[in-house]
């Protein structure tokens, strides 16, 4: 199976919104991004709208060919953006107004009354459903039984174990990614992850076979910064060719 790589382009719009104004423009990041060998463009419109925008939501439908994935709250107001648009994927997360990011997986199994009927309503509009959750063999079945297409496995731990270069715990998070991806494929959901992956850390989960796409924002925009942006994008693929490949 081929890996893909999502590029989340928020914080494009992070910089934009620090001064107001138009520049710089994340749909014109998403246009490099999918010129540079991205496969989907991911934006996360947050209750805030401290980066991503409703009017940058409708410039992506319009005028970008790549699939969008849509990552949004469990809220009455996402959802009826969603069922508006129908982007090609919704990736339903977790969100605090008081968090910096996505600070660790939905957790489907506490939620599942909750979280259920979003998911219903997404399929039935004829969206792929993806749930963003931590590795973790629950979290995985109830995903399944709550018909998700999709689960999108937080590698947030492992990222921060790295980080720290605390190599036992890189092992053991890196390990529940591993054995997480094997329970969601065997279940019949596609695997997908992301969260904090930079060019030191991708390659060991571009390298799980069962994982077939990452998504990737926060470093390539960082990035970005030093290299441009089709230069940070065509790298991290060349790492992740190259993770699955050896
Ligand atoms: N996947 C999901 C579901 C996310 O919420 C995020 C962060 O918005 C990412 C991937 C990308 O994480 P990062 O920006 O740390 O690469």
């Amino acid at each position: 199976m081929t890996l893909r790589l999502g590029v989340n382009i928020d914080h494009v719009a992070t910089i934009r919104n620090a001064r107001g104004g138009a520049h710089p423009d994340p749909v014109r990041a998403a246009r490099q991004a999918a010129e540079s060998g991205a496969d989907g463009i991911t934006a996360h419109l947050r209750e805030d709208r401290r980066h991503i925008t409703d009017q940058d939501i409708d410039r992506l439908m319009a005028e970008i060919e790549l699939p969008l994935n849509l990552e949004m709250a469990t809220t009455e107001e996402m959802l009826e953006i969603a069922l508006r648009h129908k982007p090609h994927a919704v990736c339903l997360v977790p969100e605090k107004r008081e968090e910096r990011t996505t600070e660790g997986g939905l957790d489907v199994a506490a939620g599942h009354n909750h979280i259920a009927p979003y998911v219903r309503q997404l399929a039935d509009s004829g969206i792929r459903v993806s749930l963003f959750i931590e590795p973790d063999p629950v979290q995985i079945a109830v995903a399944e039984a709550m018909g998700a297409a999709v689960v999108e496995l937080h590698t947030g731990a492992y990222c921060e174990a790295a980080l720290a270069g605390d190599g036992a715990e890189v092992k053991r998070h890196l390990e529940l990614i591993r054995a997480g991806a094997v329970e969601a494929h065997k279940r019949g959901l596609e695997v997908h992850a992301g969260h904090g992956l930079t060019y030191d850390t991708v390659k060991p989960v571009a390298a799980i076979p069962e994982i077939i796409e990452l998504n990737i924002g926060h470093f390539l925009i960082g990035e970005a910064i030093f290299r441009g942006l089709r230069e940070a994008v065509t790298t991290m693929r060349g790492l992740m060719v190259e993770a699955r490949r050896s």
